[in-house]
């Protein structure tokens, strides 16, 4: 079967994610027959390198033989049991382990980052409850956040395109603003918005704390909302007003956990801890569906009671999945024994001598680097770049997917330097090419998201 075989079975049976699926009448679909590394391969035997590691979850690309044999292993043994009432190796070893690193604990489990976020929301807001403080039940997060497409999530996420259409079903939460240094006046450094950015928390935090459950957060990086990049000076000020004001911390670190922004949680560079981390995407490398959320003891022994009602009596049929389990502590186990923050931490400033003919382009905005993450925005005139930039990038062998006009490189950790350089030359061909009009304004008519 070729490529244009499966394409017209997938648009005419499948509803894919985050599309208008009109768009594909212009734009094919493009099936995937196999991956090795950072590589995809077509049906036709073109390959496409993942520059975004497939939504950010393929931490070491695909294929792994590592988390691939931790998971044959573990399909000999126990596939899933339901975790009300059983438990099993991978999960407790998992829990153990995730907690020993984040210096949380109870480690609850869900299936993708959605459904971390609405066990962090829930979780906060039971807290309060348990504990006599009823009226702490709204949610403050930040301008430009994302944290996933559930309805509760998406209460929380300010990108109106994904969440305008449903304003009704929202329960409407406080916003405050993005400390983005993007968003610095001209003569202010990062530093200095990220404080401006917390004294306005500051003040919602003052006039409505007595309300207020929590606030959300992603750490050092507002992924979705455009490669945001922020001074950790937040986070140490964000977590001095929640203990000031009463109010939890959940750090929703489902897009930068697991070294992406250079430490192994994002949160780590501000030297705090939050009461709640939620965890998905990269933490089985790619491999299976897995989230989970971990808190303080304090937070688990306020729902430790005789009635059934102040326990946390959320759950998913393929919670603390035990496949996906080994998967993740197949991750762990690569962390460790590759010392990856270590050879990411190297990897990057050679790929940062790579990226310069890109920082000094005319056209290139507010050039950002963060750990395993580079992005810059690109000054266009084309209301439809994101997918024009797609487009040409697909054909050059690349999978890069802007976020409206700005461009970003999250790779595999596993990319090599020649491949990296690779990229960022095919990048550079496709903004000359774009400059330049080169691809028909007519074939894309809007931003990708
Ligand atoms: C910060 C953040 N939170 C939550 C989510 C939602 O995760 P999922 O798509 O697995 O539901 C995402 C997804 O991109 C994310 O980046």
């Amino acid at each position: 079967m070729s490529n244009q075989d499966w394409l017209h079975r997938s648009f005419s049976a499948v509803w894919h994610p985050c599309t208008q699926m009109k768009r594909h009448e212009a734009l094919p679909i493009v099936p995937i027959a196999s991956a090795d590394g950072v590589w995809l391969t077509d049906f036709d035997g073109k390959r496409y390198l993942d520059g975004v590691s497939s939504w950010w979850v393929s931490l070491f690309g695909h294929g792994h033989p590592r988390i691939k044999q931790a998971i044959r292993t573990q399909l000999d043994q126990l596939e899933h049991v339901m975790l009300a009432g059983f438990t099993h190796q991978p999960v407790v070893e998992l829990s153990e382990r995730l907690s020993r690193l984040s210096g949380l604990g109870h480690a609850f489990y869900g299936s993708d980052g959605a459904s971390a976020t609405e066990i962090a929301l829930k979780m906060s807001f039971h807290y309060w409850q348990n504990r006599g403080q009823s009226d702490k039940r709204r949610f403050v997060s930040l301008a430009n956040s994302y944290h996933g497409e559930t309805v509760g999530a998406l209460a929380v996420t300010d990108v109106p395109l994904f969440s305008a259409t449903y304003a009704e079903l929202l329960k409407p939460g406080l916003r405050a603003p993005s400390p983005d240094a993007r968003l610095a006046p001209p003569g202010v450094d990062a530093r200095e918005q990220a404080l401006a950015a917390a004294r306005s928390l500051e003040n919602v935090l003052a006039k409505h704390h007595a309300e207020i459950a929590a606030v959300i957060v992603e750490p050092l990086l507002q992924g979705a909302a455009g490669m945001a990049m922020y001074d950790p000076v937040y986070l140490t000020e964000l977590r001095r007003l929640c203990d000031r004001y009463q109010v939890h911390l959940i750090a929703d670190e489902i897009a930068v956990g697991f070294g992406r922004t250079g430490s192994f949680f994002a949160y780590q560079q501000a030297g705090i801890v939050p009461d709640f981390l939620c965890l998905s995407k990269g933490i089985t490398g790619g491999f299976l569906p897995l989230s989970c959320v971990l808190t303080r003891d304090e937070v688990y022994q306020a729902f430790y009671h005789n009635d059934v009602a102040r326990g946390f009596l959320h759950s998913h049929s393929y919670t603390g999945n035990a496949l996906a389990c080994a998967a993740a502590l197949a991750v762990l186990d690569i962390f460790e024994e590759d010392n990856v923050l270590e050879a990411n931490r190297q990897k990057a400033l050679s790929f940062d001598a790579l990226m310069q003919p890109l920082r000094r382009r005319e056209d290139v905005r507010h050039f950002r680097h963060l750990g395993m993450v580079w992005a810059f925005d690109v000054d266009t005139p084309r209301p439809e770049f994101a997918l024009a930039f797609f487009s040409s990038m697909l054909k050059r062998g690349y999978l890069l997917r802007p976020i409206g006009k700005t461009v970003y490189f999250m790779p595999p950790y596993v990319i090599r330097e020649d491949e990296m350089a690779g990229m960022i030359h095919a990048a550079i061909d496709a903004l000359d090419e774009l400059a330049a009009d080169g691809i028909p304004a007519g074939e894309c008519e809007a931003a990708l998201p």
